[in-house]
């Protein structure tokens, strides 16, 4: 059955959804865009991805065509028309058609906003039983990762070539240090339990996951390290994993194809993945 999908204002059905050649999201990659998970028909983080989506566009100059409770309502409304339990919408808001191909644009075009569902199994991931196997990549992105902006190529080359290794992703590696994974926060543990990550900067995307785990860890009193960490020390850590909307926690076992720690899921990350479902299902909506 196909999907109904939002396109400007209508709901259509998929293949009735149709963008102009000339829109500056197909050839510019001129667009910004958000991924929110849904479990229990209800959105997970809404409100981060709410406010991220808005800093995105204005840093852009993407006019937002619609209101945060209009966003809201677009997304119930998506999920109630395809009956989505779990799984995710995808949103991405292009600066719009002006009708010719022209890397200079006016400040007046229509934006162009789409969203579509994706049903998927989040909770029941065999990804967390396994763990996922990394491999290092060079990090060959612009320097504005912190504008959610669709132009992931580099990220899919870097995927392309982890599948090709037969791991599932990769950890970002910029000046030695890891940034983030292709499309996700990264993490390890330290062997006294410490909690490192990368800090927030251009240097990376603010993931809205990060900010709700982060938050969580401190309530747990972990400490936490906002640093910069090299490969090298992940391949000693204790426990590494990734985080994002697409898969809350997936604990890393391998990097490079050398085990971490003791080679499976580890304690910590089990823990918080848990304990993030957990609040997350509470404070959906
Ligand atoms: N990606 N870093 C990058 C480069 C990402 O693409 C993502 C998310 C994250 C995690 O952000 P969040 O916790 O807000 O999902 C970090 C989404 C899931 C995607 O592109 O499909």
């Amino acid at each position: 059955m196909e999907r109904i999908v939002y396109l400007n204002g209508e709901y259509l059905a998929e293949s009735a959804a149709k963008i102009s050649v000339f829109d500056r999201g197909f050839l510019f990659a001129d667009a910004v865009y958000e991924v929110t998970a849904v479990l229990d028909g209800k959105l997970i983080d809404h409100e981060g991805h709410l406010a991220r989506l808005e800093r995105s566009s204005k840093e852009l100059g993407i006019k937002m065509p619609v209101t945060g409770d209009e966003l809201m309502d677009i997304q119930r409304q998506l999920i109630e028309k395809n009956g989505l339990v779990e799984g995710g919408i995808y949103l991405q808001l292009t600066r719009g058609d002006e009708g010719d191909r022209d890397f200079s644009y006016s400040d007046e075009i229509a934006p162009t906003l789409v969203l579509f569902t994706q049903s998927r199994s989040l909770i029941e991931s065999p990804k967390t039983q396994t763990g996922i196997k990394v491999i290092s990549f060079d990090d060959i992105r612009w320097r504005r990762r912190d504008i959610k902006t669709t132009s992931l190529l580099p990220a899919c080359m870097a995927k392309h070539a982890a599948h090709a290794a037969g791991a599932e992703d990769v950890w970002l590696i910029e000046d030695g240090f890891v940034t983030e994974g292709g499309s996700s926060n990264a993490y390890i543990v330290t062997d006294d339990n410490v909690l490192v990550t990368r800090p927030l900067s251009n240097d990376i995307l603010h993931g809205i996951t990060r900010a709700s785990l982060m938050a969580l860890a401190k309530e747990m009193n972990l400490t936490i390290e906002e640093r910069l960490f090299t490969i090298d020390e992940a391949y000693q850590a204790k426990e590494a994993f990734i985080s994002s909307a697409t898969t809350f926690v997936w604990p890393v076992v391998a990097i490079d194809d050398k085990p971490i720690g003791s080679g499976k899921p580890g304690e910590l990350a089990l823990k918080l993945r848990d304990i993030y479902i957990k609040t997350a299902r509470e404070l959906a909506v």
